[in-house]
C-alpha cells in the first residue's frame, strides 16, 4: 500500500547535535552510513556525552567538511565543521575543538571520532540513570504511572542497562529513527502554538503522509516493513519521547508543552524506530509503500506476549532500583574531601616575578598530557588552611593553552585590612608562604567563558592592569604558537616600573608576533619607566585613540571590577560593539550587604551539595566559589552576562543598579543574594 513519499533525509554528524539536511542516503544495517561519525566524550564521567546529560550539546549544529567513510577511529573520521549559537564555527580539526567546546559546555569534554565496537569500554555507562533521572528526562511527574520500557526488545534493554549507545553505534535505541508528517499535523492541531516541526525530533527520515491518512499512522505500522526505493526497512515499534524536543535548539523556541501535548495526547508516543533490513539508498521523493506481510500478525503477538513477560520484570527492576535509590547513603558522597571535579596535582616548580607576585608550576602524577584549554581560562584550587579547612579560589593560568604537561599561574599577594587590621588574602598569602615544591594541592581543570581562541584570526585588543596580565601572556604565547601574523595589541597599566612583572615575556613576544604592539602606562614614580611607555592613567579615550579601526578588534578586559566596569562603558562610548566585549574581573565583587544575615539553606544541585548562606559574602557567585563549585564569570559586576545560572526554586535579591537578565528563572550569580531558601542549577 502507498502510504506516502520521502520528505525529508537527515544526517547527523556529531552525536546529540543537530545536524544536515541531504538529498539521499545510503542505508546499512547500522542505519545511516554516514550518520553520527563523531562524539563527545564527558571527560568527568569518561561516558560518551548525551543531551539528555549535558542539554546545550542541543544548541550546536555539526556538518560534514569531507563526505564521511565507513569505519570507526581517527582514520575513518572525517573533518566536521561544529557552528555554536553565536556563528562561531570550528573544524574537528582545530587543535583548541575540544577545548572551545568545552568552554561553551561548561565541562571538560572531548570531541571523539565514533569508537569501534570492540572498544566497549569506550561506550559503557559509569553512572547508569536513576528511575528519578529518567522520569526527570521524560518529563514525568511523580503522579505518572512507570515509563513502559516493554517495547524495547531485550537486547535493548540489556544495552540501556550498559552502554550509552549500542557498541560501534551512536544512536540512542534503534539504527533509524521516522516521522509522519500525518503525525506532526495531528500534534499541531491540538497545540499550534507548539510549531510541531520535524526538526524537534531529529529524525532519519521523514515521511510525508497521503492525505487521506491522519493522526500518529505509524503507531499501526509496527511490526510491516516500509519499502523506500530499493530498502526494505522494519517498523520496530514507537517512538518513546522525552523531553528534549521541549528545549530550545537552533532557530526552534523552548516549550515545555510541546512534550507535555505529546505525554497527555499521544501516550508519549510520536514516530517510530526502524532497523533496515538490506543494504540500499533512498532519496527524496522516494515513494514509500507499507508491505502487506504475512508474518505482521505473528511479529505482533509474539512482540505483545514477550512485552507482558518484560513489562513485568522492567517493573520489578524499576521497584528495584527505586528502593536502591532510597537506601543510598547521603553521605557517600561526601567521602572525597574535595567537590567533584578537583583531583590532586603537584608543585613542581615557583619563581618569584615581582616583589607580590610568584608563578607557581602544576603537573597532574597520574597524567603526563593535561587538557588544552582556550587562553584566559582559569582553574580553581582547593587551598588547605592552617586551621584545617580549605579555602577555594579561581586563578587564571598564564601558561599557554597549548602546554600540556603542567598547568602555570602567577598570583599576587593580596593585602587588605579586616576590623582595621592590616591582613593578607587566605589563598594567595598560604599559596605565597606555605605551599612549597613537592606539596600536593587539589585543582579543578580549566574553566571559565573568558579567553581568545588562539586558531582565530580576528584582530585582538588586550587590555589590563596589574595581575589581569595574567589571562594577556597566556593568550600572547597560544597566539605566538598557533598565529603569529594575528595583529594583536596589549594595553597595560602598571603603578611601578619597578613592580613590572612579566617584562622579559612580553619582551620575548614582540620576537614571536609579528604584529604585537604594546603600549604601557604608569601611574607611579618608584623606578625607571620603560622605554616608550606612557606616563599616566590608562583611559577608554587612549585605548580607543591607539586602535587604528575600532570595529576590527575583539577587546578582551581584565582587572578590578570599577576597571573593567569604567572600560566596558567607556569602549561602549567609543563605538565598540557591545558583543566584541569581554571581560574577567578578580577581587572583590560589587555586592551589597542588604542587612539580611539569614542563613538561608542553599541547594546546589548539579554539585548536590547543601550548604547555609554566608551572609558575610558580597554574592552567590562568592558563596559558590568559596564552596568549591566553579560557576562562570567574567566581569563580576552584572554587565557581561557571564555568570548566568538557572534558579530552579527560591527568589534573590540585586543592588538598584544592577539589571535583572531577562530570561525565565535566570539570575546573575555575580550579582544577586538570597531572599529565601534557594535551589540553583551549579
Ligand atoms: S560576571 Fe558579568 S554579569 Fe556576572
Amino acid at each position: 500500500m502507498h502510504v506516502g513519499t520521502i520528505k525529508e533525509i537527515w544526517r547527523f554528524p556529531v552525536k546529540s547535535m543537530g545536524g544536515e539536511r541531504i538529498s539521499a542516503a545510503n542505508i546499512d544495517y547500522a542505519g545511516f552510513a554516514d550518520d553520527r561519525t563523531w562524539a563527545v566524550r564527558d571527560d568527568e564521567t569518561n561516558e560518551i556525552a548525551t543531551a539528555r546529560r549535558i542539554p546545550k550539546l542541543m544548541m550546536l549544529k555539526a556538518r560534514y567538511l569531507t563526505e564521511p567513510t565507513t569505519g570507526f577511529g581517527p582514520v575513518a573520521a572525517s573533518r566536521v565543521e561544529i557552528e555554536f549559537p553565536d556563528g562561531r564555527r570550528v573544524s574537528s580539526d582545530d587543535p583548541y575543538a575540544s577545548a572551545i567546546l568545552s568552554m561553551y559546555l561548561g565541562k571538560r569534554v572531548t570531541l571523539i571520532p565514533r569508537p569501534a565496537a570492540r572498544d566497549k569500554a569506550a561506550y559503557r555507562l559509569t553512572q547508569p540513570m536513576s528511575p528519578r533521572e529518567i522520569r526527570y528526562i521524560l518529563g514525568m511527574s511523580a503522579d505518572d504511572p512507570d515509563p513502559d520500557f516493554s517495547w524495547f526488545s531485550l537486547k535493548v534493554l540489556t544495552n540501556l542497562s550498559k552502554y550509552t549507545t549500542p557498541p560501534g553505534a551512536l544512536y540512542d535505541v534503534y539504527p533509524l529513527h521516522f516521522i509522519t508528517t500525518a503525525a506532526l499535523d495531528s500534534m499541531n492541531a491540538i497545540y499550534p502554538e507548539g510549531n510541531f516541526c520535524s526538526q524537534r525530533y531529529r529524525p532519519s527520515f521523514v515521511i510525508e503522509t497521503n492525505p487521506e491518512l491522519t493522526g500518529i499512522v505509524e503507531n499501526s505500522w509496527r511490526g510491516r516493513d516500509l519499502r523506500i526505493g530499493d530498502a526494505l526497512i522494519r517498523c520496530n515499534h514507537p517512538t518513546i519521547r522525552c523531553s528534549m524536543p521541549g528545549t530550545q535548539q537552533p532557530g526552534i523556541h523552548q516549550d515545555p508543552n510541546v512534550p507535555l501535548t505529546v505525554m497527555r495526547h499521544a501516550g508519549q508516543h510520536l514516530g517510530a524506530y526502524a532497523s533496515p533490513r538490506n543494504r540500499a539508498g533512498i532519496q527524496l521523493g522516494d515513494s514509500v509503500e507499507l508491505v502487506d506481510q504475512a508474518s505482521t500478525k505473528l511479529y505482533v503477538w509474539f512482540d505483545d506476549v514477550g512485552r507482558r513477560v518484560k513489562s513485568q520484570v522492567v517493573k520489578a527492576g524499576n521497584r528495584i532500583a527505586q528502593w536502591q535509590e532510597q537506601k543510598r547513603d547521603p553521605s557517600s558522597a561526601l567521602k572525597s574531601p574535595y567537590p567533584r571535579g578537583f583531583r590532586p596535582f603537584t608543585l613542581v616548580k615557583r619563581e618569584q616575578e615581582s616583589s607580590d607576585i610568584i608563578s607557581l608550576w602544576f603537573q597532574d602524577p597520574e597524567r603526563s598530557e593535561l587538557p588544552r584549554f582556550v587562553p584566559g581560562q582559569h582553574i580553581v584550587l582547593a587551598i588547605p588552611q592552617l586551621d584545617g579547612g580549605l579555602v577555594y579560589r579561581p586563578y587564571t593560568l598564564s601558561s599557554p593553552g597549548h602546554q600540556l604537561d603542567s598547568f602555570r599561574i602567577s598570583v599576587k599577594r593580596e593585602v587588605g585590612t579586616v576590623s582595621g587590621e592590616p591582613a593578607v588574602g587566605r589563598g594567595s598569602g598560604w599559596l605565597h608562604d606555605q605551599l612549597a615544591v613537592g606539596d600536593r594541592m587539589a585543582i579543578k581543570d580549566p574553566n571559565g567563558q573568558f579567553g581568545a581562541v588562539p586558531t582565530d584570526s580576528r584582530p585582538l585588543a588586550l587590555i589590563s592592569t596589574g595581575i589581569g596580565i595574567t589571562p594577556m601572556l597566556s593568550i600572547l604565547q597560544s597566539v605566538a604558537k598557533e598565529n603569529p601574523e594575528r595583529d594583536v595589541r596589549l594595553f597595560h597599566g602598571i603603578r611601578d616600573p619597578q613592580d613590572f612583572a612579566f617584562q622579559g615575556a612580553l619582551e620575548g613576544l614582540k620576537q614571536q608576533l609579528a604584529n604585537f604592539h604594546l603600549q604601557l602606562y604608569v601611574t607611579g614614580q618608584g623606578g625607571e619607566p620603560p622605554v616608550g611607555s606612557h606616563a599616566g592613567r590608562m583611559t577608554p579615550e587612549r585605548v580607543c585613540a591607539a586602535l587604528p579601526d575600532v570595529d576590527k578588534y575583539d577587546v578582551l578586559i581584565c582587572g578590578k571590577p570599577a576597571f573593567s566596569k569604567a572600560f566596558h562603558d567607556g569602549l561602549l562610548a567609543c563605538g565598540i560593539a557591545a558583543e566584541r566585549l569581554h571581560f574577567e574581573s578578580f577581587g572583590a565583587s560589587l555586592g551589597v550587604d542588604d542587612g539580611d544575615q539569614t542563613a538561608y539553606r542553599i541547594h546546589f544541585s548539579q554539585s548536590e551539595q547543601t550548604v547555609n548562606w554566608n551572609p558575610a559574602q558580597e554574592s552567590l557567585l562568592s558563596f559558590a566559589e568559596e564552596q568549591g563549585i566553579d560557576a562562570n564569570s567574567g566581569c563580576r559586576y552584572g554587565a557581561c552576562q557571564a555568570c548566568e545560572c538557572t534558579l530552579l526554586s527560591g527568589e534573590v535579591r540585586y543592588p538598584d543598579d544592577v539589571q535583572p537578565p531577562g530570561g525565565k528563572n535566570k539570575i546573575l550569580l555575580c550579582s544577586a543574594r538570597p531572599k529565601s531558601d534557594l535551589t540553583l542549577a551549579l
